[in-house]
């Protein structure tokens, strides 16, 4: 059956536009979902790990990377948040002087080596030490972390009774949180039922993004023919884990969870040394999400379905960020008769 769904633009909170000549075509994709603005992830090579471009730590500062992304189309946007990616080099006095200056919004915390471009990442422990959350709770910085424990051997990083998440998610973030309660956290793609319930149990400081592979699929379908596009990590999880993910997502009362796509390309998936992980899904994203919501169940012809989905893609994130509503609207045509059932016509 054909469906029009005319939505508010959106802000995509966790994605992936790299630099150089792929940055154009990648934002050109976002703009081509209704997406308002972006949160771009500091995960380039070098890592933005410095604010200032005169700082002369050898990182990208978040001044430059903004330019980057702006020059490269991303004008187009409302809105471009770059968060400071979290390194051993990070001090409260940088939290300070960018909080000040406006251009620091979030820092985003990398498991070291847990993930694609994580090699500047830091212990997590560390900034619960060294007086860095500690800034960014004084100065209202939003806390984005990649929640998996990092260093774990093979046999606890993905077993049947734990996994790096919730060994995070139990051992590791509910520290921070006791320890911090007016510091702004937002749990990234999510993927299990504990992290799930931890999020719902934690104090209203604590969010979550959601993709949309975690919400449609289990390991068992990237394992099933190694289909290694699905290969992103958080890795994929079970079918309670995507339950309880579903569940939070289409729940009418949802204050927490939240549109983030961590759409993640990889010019090359397959290497000489294993798999890159992360998934592409600029330009689909809405529609992956429509599609989870109605496999969960959600009738997005209805009112209540209709609210429940502009909750989690158009209304929570921007919430939590205090990001002021984006002007103009996208529309969404699901057509069932063409090739690809569902497909996006975008207006202003
Ligand atoms: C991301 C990437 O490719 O930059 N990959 C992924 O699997 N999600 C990094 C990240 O967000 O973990
Ligand atoms: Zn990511």
């Amino acid at each position: 059956m054909s469906l029009s769904l005319t939505l508010p633009r959106w802000y995509d909170l966790h994605a992936h536009f790299r630099q150089g000549d792929m940055m154009p075509s990648l934002i050109k994709d976002h703009l081509s979902m209704g997406c308002a603005g972006i949160l771009a992830m500091p995960n380039t090579k070098p890592p933005v790990g410095k604010i200032f471009k005169a700082d002369s730590l050898p990182y990208w500062s978040i001044e430059e990377y903004r330019d980057m992304l702006l020059a490269a189309g991303g004008d187009a946007f409302d809105k471009i948040i770059v968060p400071l990616y979290l390194t051993k080099d990070t001090t409260p006095a940088m939290i300070k002087a960018g909080a000040k200056a406006g251009i620091l919004e979030a820092c985003k915390y990398y498991p070291p080596h847990g993930t694609t471009g994580a090699e500047f990442g830091y212990p997590f422990e560390k900034f619960i030490e060294n007086g860095v959350f500690a800034a960014m709770r004084d100065h209202g910085i939003i806390l984005c972390v990649h929640g998996e424990e990092h260093a774990l051997p093979p046999e606890t990083y993905f077993a049947r009774g734990t996994n790096a998440e919730e060994i995070f998610y139990t051992e590791r973030l509910p520290r921070a949180v006791e320890s911090f309660p007016d510091l702004k956290i937002v749990g990234e793609h999510v993927t299990t039922k504990i992290a799930v319930d931890f999020i719902q149990s934690a104090p209203a400081t604590v969010a979550a993004s959601v993709t949309p592979q975690h919400l449609l699929y289990t390991v068992g379908h990237l394992l099933q023919g190694l289909k290694y596009h699905l290969y992103c990590l958080p890795l994929l999880k079970f079918k309670e884990d995507r339950a309880a993910l579903r569940a939070a997502v289409i729940d009418p009362d949802n204050v927490k969870f939240f549109a983030g796509t961590d759409s993640a390309p990889h010019a090359q998936k397959v290497t000489e040394c294993g798999c890159a992980a992360g998934c592409y899904t600029g330009g689909i994203a809405p529609q992956l999400y429509a599609q989870a919501f109605e496999e969960a169940g959600i009738e997005l012809k209805n009112a209540a379905g209709v609210a429940a989905f502009r909750k989690f893609l158009c209304e929570i994130g921007p919430e939590f960020y205090r990001i002021k509503s984006p002007t103009g609207t996208f529309t969404f045509l699901k057509n069932s008769t063409s090739a690809n059932p569902l497909t996006l016509a975008y207006r202003e």
